[in-house]
């Protein structure tokens, strides 16, 4: 596998079989590991990282970080291969990739535990349900979000952290701002049952797609649009194949860092601990790096000029959050409403700042 990153658009459709990674997975340590840059000293540790996105998103920084503080701390003997974009798995493999144990972290966002049978999770996909930042990490980093960790183990996961990514706008080849704007456009979703909701609730088409495919998918045609946060827009380069970004900022984005117990559990406890303590350092470089990107992207979106960015009046908001309610009525019966009681317990008292 070169060691560059391709463009997105690029990629080809098949990446390396799942049969592969498990080969790897036993012969990585004698020397036979993936065609990556050969290293002279032999680690003792392997541990790939693999993620859909690109290098230079919060996500993809943070992993470069993480892989950063192990080789220092560990002196070399515990390496981290960060394999970004798609590369190795992407949304339709990742689990199973974790399961056989070709890769030892992932990171996916919220909204794609639910197929792996953790349906609460899908609570972060609920539109208009966060205001800020701030509101999400009273959930993700207190006891709401440590029981959600430990529920991953229902699953043969190991949750290591929550972070975030921001909050999606909506993008299209016309302005979204009102319900109307919505009807009959297929629009690109996570395999998430909230998200589907939503977009049909906004009058919308759902289309479920692997996040490695969107670009294409909305290049070809096959798609009208999509929802993502700022920095997956442009890193993807969305904005070649869309006219009209809309400041929507209906929903939350984030991720959950897991492990596969098989792997975390034959750890030593000096190994756990020195993996914990780079994944947290990890996160939080990423969360406020989050923050500042989405600033910028911003900025650079504005600046584009083949891109119309559209902001909703009161209004316009009020008609969007209104459909928030029936999706909510719909988690409420799938997940329970216990959860979604304690989340907002957790949210509140709601700020009323931006983050
Ligand atoms: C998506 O599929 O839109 C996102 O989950 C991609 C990501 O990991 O940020």
């Amino acid at each position: 596998m070169p060691n560059r990153v391709r463009p997105n658009h690029a990629r080809p459709l098949r990446r390396r079989p799942l049969l592969h990674g498990l080969l790897v997975t036993f012969a990585g340590l004698s020397g036979l590991a993936p065609a990556r840059p050969v290293r002279s000293a032999r680690p003792e540790l392997l541990v790939r990282f693999s993620h859909v996105v690109t290098p230079d998103t919060p996500k993809g920084r943070m992993a470069l970080h993480f892989r950063q503080l192990v080789a220092q701390r560990s002196a070399g003997r515990i390496r981290v291969e960060v394999y970004p974009d798609s590369e190795l798995y992407g949304d339709e493999d990742e689990f199973e990739a974790l399961k056989l144990g070709a890769v030892e972290l992932l990171a996916p966002s919220l909204s794609k535990f639910g197929q792996a049978g953790l349906p609460e999770f899908e609570v972060f996909d609920l539109p208009f349900l966060f205001d800020d930042l701030a509101q999400v990490r009273r959930v993700t980093q207190g006891p709401v979000g440590r029981r959600l960790l430990d529920r991953l183990a229902r699953q043969q996961m190991v949750g290591l952290g929550f972070m975030d990514s921001g909050f999606k706008q909506m993008s299209a080849n016309r302005p979204l701002r009102a319900l109307a704007d919505f009807k009959g456009l297929r629009l690109r979703v996570q395999a998430s049952r909230v998200l589907v909701a939503q977009m049909r609730a906004l009058g919308a088409e759902p289309v479920v797609l692997p996040f490695g495919e969107t670009r294409s998918a909305l290049a070809s045609g096959v798609v009208d649009g999509a929802e993502n946060p700022l920095s997956n827009f442009l890193t993807q380069g969305l904005d070649g194949a869309q006219t009209d970004l809309t400041l929507t900022r209906h929903g939350y984005l984030g991720y959950a860092v897991v492990s596969h117990p098989r792997f975390w559990d034959s750890l030593s406890a000096a190994d756990q601990a020195l993996l914990r303590q780079a994944l947290t350092e990890a996160i939080e470089f990423g969360n406020r790096l989050s923050a500042e990107l989405d600033r910028q992207a911003l900025e650079q979106v504005r600046r584009l000029p083949r891109l119309r960015v559209h902001e909703l009046s009161p209004a316009q908001r009020a008609e969007l959050q209104r459909t928030a309610q029936a999706v909510q009525l719909g988690f409420e019966r799938r997940v329970g409403a216990g959860l979604l009681a304690e989340v907002r317990g957790a949210i509140a008292p709601t700020t009323a700042a931006g983050d």
